[in-house]
């Protein structure tokens, strides 16, 4: 797919919701007492194979609308579930039947099987759980068994990996404590919160206790930042740009990339704010200005993890040397994102080198040319491109565009109705 140069990027647009948040819906809803109406669910590939994760398992989820389904919870049946490209549904999931009875196998595609699975078995294990890994990678085999609560410190600042021991801690006899190097993602705590568990939060960790009832009732899901960023990153980077996305997620532990945006030099305003169901929800507006160099450290990655491609595109035309540092996760999402964006950029003719830990991220305050962008099958690569294509002279072709799919079905077709060309 070829994107053309855009003018600008002007208008209000709103973005399917959170995924994040839709993969937890439906998997502590699947868990949960009686009924969970899930409205604003974000329908994705990603999403889908929770669905269809938690149907394998005995589960009724019914499709309601494209954005409402109703979970029945009811106890997992053991099987075998495919977990396609999401990685969110295999570690959550882990979890989640490490302490129920009977034996579950979860699988993965080709991207999903070369990522590391035994960040949770080990701290798993120590919970008494009976998990296989091939050679640290799915397919994972788990034999349901009695746990024990742990006091686990995490070594990498991994939300799923928080999770995965937090909704493990649910069926562990005594509190679980996961202690973080740095704050990621909360929204298992805030769930777990919401269907009535015991939950205590400190800035770096988190305890749960063990409970049998749940119960949710209802979700309503933000629109996801992390879809409303690409969008939010093109208004920012294109000279006209005046784009607002309404009723999305600003999650503190999500929405780090608007400081960001605002010190390189956009305009940034929020209204609106309010909170859904524990979450803050709000309406952003992002205005182009001229932009300058910045930097990213450790403690800031978790907070835009998945905005740091963005980051590095937005760095390509601000003025000055940005480095991104402490971003060696990158390397383990859906492709090797540092080498992936590196690669990209450098085909459409950006100044950047890669680092082990991030990119070091020459501005050069013009557009550039274009030219031939592997998404290497990774949707927010993909998306990239796609942003990258706008703001190029002469257009960017995307190898591999139906990626985005796996977050964002609607994505090309919400960017041409802001795009003026
Ligand atoms: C996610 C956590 C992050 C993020 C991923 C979704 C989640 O991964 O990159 O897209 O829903 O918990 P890590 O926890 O592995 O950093």
């Amino acid at each position: 797919m070829k994107i053309e140069p855009a003018v600008a990027l002007v208008g209000h647009v709103a973005v399917p919701g959170d995924k994040s948040i839709s993969h937890r819906a439906v998997l502590i809803g699947a868990i949960a007492d009686g009924e969970t109406r899930v409205r604003g669910f974000g329908r994705s590939g990603d999403t889908q194979a929770s669905i269809d994760a938690v149907r394998a398992l005995g589960i009724d989820v019914e499709d309601v609308a494209d954005d409402e389904l109703v979970v029945h919870g009811s106890v997992l049946r053991p099987g075998s579930v495919e977990c396609a490209n999401a990685g969110t549904l295999m570690r959550l999931l882990a979890g989640i039947v490490a302490g129920r009875q009977g034996r579950f196998e979860l699988r993965g595609d080709e991207s999903l099987s070369a990522r590391p699975m035994e960040r949770i078995a080990e701290p798993l294990r120590q919970m008494g759980a009976q998990i296989e890994t091939m050679d640290g990678h799915a397919p994972l085999v788990i034999d349901g068994s009695k746990l024990r609560a742990i006091d686990y410190a995490l070594p990498v600042a991994s939300a799923q990996v928080k999770s995965a021991i937090l909704l493990a801690g649910l069926t562990a006899k005594g509190a679980t404590t996961v202690v973080e190097p740095a704050p990621t993602r909360d929204h298992t705590e805030l769930m777990l919160e919401a269907a009535g568990a015991r939950v205590r939060r400190r800035a770096l960790s988190v305890t749960v206790e063990a409970t049998n009832t749940l119960r949710l009732d209802e979700v309503d899901v933000p629109g996801d930042f992390s879809s409303a960023a690409p969008l939010l990153v093109a208004a920012a980077l294109i000279p006209g740009g005046d784009l607002t996305v309404h009723a999305v997620g600003l999650n503190p532990r999500r929405a780090r990339l608007l400081d960001v945006l605002e010190r390189m030099g956009a305009r940034v305003a929020i209204f609106n704010r309010r909170k859904a169901g524990g979450e803050s929800v709000g309406d952003v507006q992002v205005q182009h200005d001229q932009l300058v160099a910045t930097e990213i450290s450790a403690d800031e990655v978790p907070l835009l993890v998945d905005e740091l491609p963005l980051i590095a595109l937005l760095a390509t035309q601000a003025h000055g040397e940005t480095v991104v540092r402490g971003a060696a996760e990158l390397r383990v999402k859906e492709s090797d994102r540092i080498d992936a964006v590196a690669e990209g950029l450098r085909a459409v003719g950006a100044h950047l080198r890669p680092r082990e830990d991030g990119w070091t991220i020459t501005g050069v305050p013009t557009r550039f040319r274009g030219g031939r962008i592997d998404a290497h099958g990774d949707h927010r690569i993909a998306m990239l491109g796609a942003i990258a294509g706008l703001a190029s002279s002469e257009g960017v072709e995307i190898e591999g565009a139906e990626t985005v799919a796996i977050s964002f079905p609607g994505f090309f077709d919400l960017v041409d109705s802001v795009v003026k060309r």
